[in-house]
């Protein structure tokens, strides 16, 4: 990045909050993870909690999916934006205490989830599940964290804007945005409400946000992680910095138009599927040629990965990002989704991003970021960051490939004919075939949990052995 004449001047730097955030993501992490393992059991073995509504798995799974997405992804977000737009700005954040209100509200809305969701209160759109008291609280809190973040940049030192903060600004602008679409609704009582929407507008406006949540919430900034902390772990500049802004204008524009691939074969229009298809096809360039932007970062430098755990989870993330945008594009075309939909191949196409992309893009982050924040130049055990890495890896791939197999599994069950026209399988045949499946996806479930336990007992040790490091910094950080 090209700073203006450096200053030496020194930088009072904000970081309780980004110190906050960061163990709150590790927290929510643990928890949302437990729910997911919980989750992945009741789908093996069904009578589990039977009886008990508030463990039923109606109410846990959007527990599960608002856990991992909005708490722990959410969580890792506000710590490496806050972080990394003051360290590219070399200016603290913008009115600090509006910063702490984000951490405090952010995670009073997290708490409030995990009350209202097991108790049944939803509004039953997936990925925008809070009832209206709720989302009311999460627009105020986003408008502060848009403040301060873009507060920060408007009162930065240097010139230039680096990329990773394109990427984290243009994540704020597109959540809020569709979080205040889509949660028009109608209240008619304190825990009830309709949405303003009805039939197949409802369903557009929903998958518009269900994509663009995926686009901007998964993946727009956790590019910016992405843009700050290879180069920094990896102590190289970013391959090239042209192919990051190309990469940025491509894929936000792109995005915006693909949510119809959720809709196919239903009531929306024809064409207004066949754009949502076209628009995810070619949202394969820019995300590729983000991966091998990020990738390629480590040209030169290839053998740190063999001894630097925390490359391995950043690097490994990139590979699965490149996976998922593949497997994406391929499932949105209409004659494959007609296969894909409804099957567990979706659940192993979410996990491969989730679990791989956002999960360990997330970890390396945090590995990087938390002894900074605590006067450590390492982490407490570099060789439990090493077992981290292998049985998350080895999770996501039990997990992924038994997803695979048990969709299309599936898909040709349920659509093989006999010669009469008649069904060759009933449905409750295609549930026994994929059992054995569902065990192996808690087996990998359990050891991504297994692995996200060690870096919380990690974590732990690194905060303990080491102090909050003083606010003055007086060195220019490059970016
Ligand atoms: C220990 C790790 C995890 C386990 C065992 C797990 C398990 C599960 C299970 C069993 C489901 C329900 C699937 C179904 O309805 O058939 C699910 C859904 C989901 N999970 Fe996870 N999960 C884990 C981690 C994560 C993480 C880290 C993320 C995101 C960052 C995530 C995002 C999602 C999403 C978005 C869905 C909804 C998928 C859909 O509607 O197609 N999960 N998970
Ligand atoms: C080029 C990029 C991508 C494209 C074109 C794409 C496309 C698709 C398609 C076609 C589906 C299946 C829709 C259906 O049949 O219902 C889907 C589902 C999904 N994808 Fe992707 N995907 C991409 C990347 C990703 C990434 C990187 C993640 C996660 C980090 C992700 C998360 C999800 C989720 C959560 C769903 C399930 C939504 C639901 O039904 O609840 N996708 N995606």
């Amino acid at each position: 990045m090209h700073d203006k004449a450096p200053t030496v001047s020194p930088v009072n730097y904000t970081d309780d909050t980004v110190r906050g955030f960061a163990l709150a993501a590790v927290l929510w992490g643990v928890v949302g993870m437990l729910v997911g393992v919980v989750i992945a059991a009741q789908l093996a073995f069904p009578d589990l909690t039977y009886g008990i509504p508030w463990l039923s798995y109606g109410r846990l799974r959007p527990l599960h999916t608002n856990a991992v997405i909005f708490a722990f992804g959410g969580c890792a977000l506000f710590a490496t934006s806050y972080h990394v737009v003051q360290r590219t700005c070399q200016v603290p954040l913008f009115l600090p205490w509006l910063a702490k209100f984000t951490l405090v509200g952010w995670n009073l809305v997290i708490v409030l989830a995990a009350i209202t969701l097991p108790l049944g209160y939803t509004t039953g759109k997936e990925y925008a599940e809070l009832e209206w008291p709720i989302d009311l609280l999460i627009a105020v809190v986003w408008v502060a964290y848009a403040v301060v973040f873009f507060g920060t940049i408007g009162t930065r030192r240097v010139r230039h804007i680096y990329v990773a903060n394109w990427f984290f600004g243009a994540f704020i602008i597109a959540v809020a945005l569709l979080h205040i679409v889509n949660s028009a609704e109608m209240p008619v009582s304190l825990w009830k409400s309709y949405s303003a929407y009805a039939g197949v507008q409802d369903a557009m406006v929903q998958w518009w946000y269900g994509h663009n949540a995926v686009g901007f919430f998964l993946t727009a900034g956790f590019l910016g992680m992405m843009y700050y902390y290879i180069p920094k772990q990896a102590e190289r500049p970013v391959y090239s910095y042209r192919l990051s802004i190309v990469h940025f204008w491509a894929l936000i524009f792109t995005y915006m138009w693909a949510g119809p691939h959720h809709l196919h074969y239903t009531a929306l229009p024809d064409w207004a599927q066949s754009i949502g298809m076209l628009f995810s096809l070619v949202l394969l360039a820019p995300s590729w040629g983000g991966m091998i932007n990020g990738v390629m970062t480590l040209s030169g430098a290839w053998h740190k990965l063999r001894d630097d755990p925390i490359l391995k989870f950043l690097i490994v993330a990139l590979s699965f990002y490149g996976m998922s945008t593949f497997e994406g594009p391929m499932m949105s075309i209409k004659t494959v989704n007609a296969l894909s939909h409804y099957t567990d191949w979706t659940v192993g196409h979410v996990h491969s991003g989730a679990l791989g992309w956002v999960g360990l893009i997330s970890m390396g982050s945090l590995y990087y970021l938390i002894p900074r924040m605590f006067g450590r130049t390492s982490m407490y055990s570099v060789r439990a960051i090493e077992l981290h890495f292998w049985i998350a890896t080895l999770g996501i791939v039990l997990y992924i490939a038994a997803m695979w197999i048990a969709g299309v599994m599936q898909g040709l069950m349920w659509r093989a004919l006999n010669p009469d026209g008649t069904l060759v399988y009933t449905f409750v045949e295609s549930v026994k075939a994929t059992w054995p499946f569902y065990v192996v996806r808690l087996i990998g479930g359990v050891l991504y949990l297994a692995g996200m336990l060690v870096m919380a007992w990690n974590v732990v040790m690194t905060v303990r052995s080491g102090r909050a490091v003083p606010s003055v910094i007086p060195q220019l950080a490059a970016a």
